[in-house]
This record gives structure tokens, sequence and C-alpha cells, in this order.
């Protein structure tokens, strides 16, 4: 047995995509972590070929494979960390509750976007009404973004959400509130994917120890309780 610290292994799912490619190099840059599996059909390898060497799968695929992936995963008693957006949350909530295994998915891993949702919902309880923009890169698959609608559920009133898909975008998103005479914008700005991968590894971190089989959204990790 080993001295050291616990190391924990993370398998990626969707390791040849643009947030995969970036998952693999920050849990290979993370000393707590061992990146040992890397599983993506463009790689010619299948999810079941790398989960007997890890603790914790992390997803980053497209909204038709996520969740058989997780349901995949959390067969095989593995952890699943997922950030595939646009699938069914409550078919997951449902394939988590009989597992012996957690699933954490989250709409958005930047930090500032967390902060940029919880600050909106605040603003939103004072001002008459809100409208959410959204701008992210045109290979994005769904419209409106899973941050968009989860950021217009956290506030009050009807707010309605436009998309904007342009090349030079990576993923920002503005609050605008109205008023009398006044309107407030809240924005939150990305220059690059490495943005959403603390939030990732602090997910990975604490996957295994949340007391649900499924937890929904970064801000359960940041606020905790
Ligand atoms: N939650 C967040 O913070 C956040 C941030 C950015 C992107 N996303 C989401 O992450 C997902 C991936 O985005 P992307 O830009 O990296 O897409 P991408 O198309 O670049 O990558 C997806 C990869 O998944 C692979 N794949 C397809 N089916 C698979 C399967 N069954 N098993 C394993 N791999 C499979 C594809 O071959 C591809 O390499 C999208 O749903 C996007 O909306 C979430």
């Amino acid at each position: 047995m080993s001295g050291g610290p616990r190391v924990t292994r993370v398998a990626v799912a969707g390791a040849a995509g643009r947030m995969g490619q970036a998952v693999c190099a920050a849990v290979e840059g993370a000393d707590d972590l061992d990146l040992t599996g890397r599983a993506d059909p463009a790689l010619g390898v299948a999810l079941d070929a790398v989960l007997e060497d890890c603790d914790v799968v992390v997803d980053f695929t497209q909204p038709h494979t996520a969740l058989e992936n997780a349901r995949t995963a959390l067969a095989a008693g593995r952890h699943v960390v997922i950030g595939t957006t646009g699938f069914d949350v409550d078919a997951l909530r449902a394939a988590a509750q009989g597992a012996s295994a957690n699933a954490f998915v989250a709409p958005n891993f930047a930090i500032g976007a967390v902060l940029l949702m919880r600050f909106a919902a605040e603003a939103s309880r004072h001002m008459a009404g809100a409208e959410i923009v959204e701008y992210h890169h045109p290979a994005k698959l769904d419209a409106p973004s899973g941050t968009a609608k989860r950021t217009a559920e956290l506030m009050e009133g009807d707010v309605p959400i436009h998309s904007v898909r342009l090349p030079g975008l990576v993923a920002d998103q503005d609050v605008i509130l109205g008023d009398v005479a006044q309107t407030l914008t809240l924005r939150h700005v990305t220059t690059d994917r490495t943005s959403f991968m603390p939030g990732v590894l602090l997910a990975v971190r604490a996957v295994a120890d949340l007391p649900d089989r499924l937890t929904v959204g970064l801000e359960r990790l940041l606020w905790p309780g």
C-alpha cells in the first residue's frame, strides 16, 4: 500500500473533443489526479474499455450520448462528472437513484458564470423585467444553452433567452435587467476553454463524497448546504 496522498484515477469520455482535450490536459497537470483513460469513437476507444482503471468518468460528449455513458459508468460503480448539455437530467436522476456511485452534472463549469447566475437571481427580485443573451461558437449543438436555461429558471418572472452563434466566440452570457429609466447588465465572458477547468477539477475531487446520488450545479459545491 502506498503511503502517499490518495490519487483519483480519471477517465475522460469525449477525450478527442474540444472540451475533452482541455479536461485531459487539466487532469494531467494536477498532482492528485491521474489520467487513466481517453474514450472517444474518434480515438477508437469505447467507454467500456477505460472503466476498469478509473474512479471517476468525466463526460463532455454529445446530447444523445451523455446519458448512456453515465448509465454505463454508474452501472460499473464509477462516479461520473458530466459537462455535456442538452440531455434529459430527469432520466439521469432515475439512473443515479439505484446506483452505487454518484453523478454530478453542471450546465456550466465556469465559476464566473455560476456567480453571474446567483447575482442574476438576486437582481431579478428587484427589477421589473429581464432578458438573457447567450453567445457561443457555431459548432455548439444545443440552443439555448444549458446555462441560459438554468439562469432563467433561477430568476423571477418569465425571462426570454436569445441565442447568438458566431465564429470567434467561446461561451459568453449577458443578463440584462430593466426597470424605470434604468438597465443593469451582468456579463460573463470566457476567452478560452480553460475557463471551465477549475470547476471541472473541483467536481472531480468532490463527486465521490457528495451526499446525494445526483447533484446538479456547481453552486452546490461552491455554497454547500
Ligand atoms: N458544462 C460546461 O461548462 C460546458 C462547457 C463547454 C461545453 N459544454 C458541452 O460539452 C459538450 C462537448 O462540447 P465540445 O465542444 O467539446 O464538443 P466536441 O464535438 O468538440 O466533442 C465531443 C466529443 O465527443 C465524442 N463522442 C461522441 N460520442 C461519444 C461517446 N459515445 N463516447 C465518448 N465520446 C463520444 C466525439 O467524437 C467528440 O470528440 C457539449 O454538450 C457542450 O455543450 C459544457
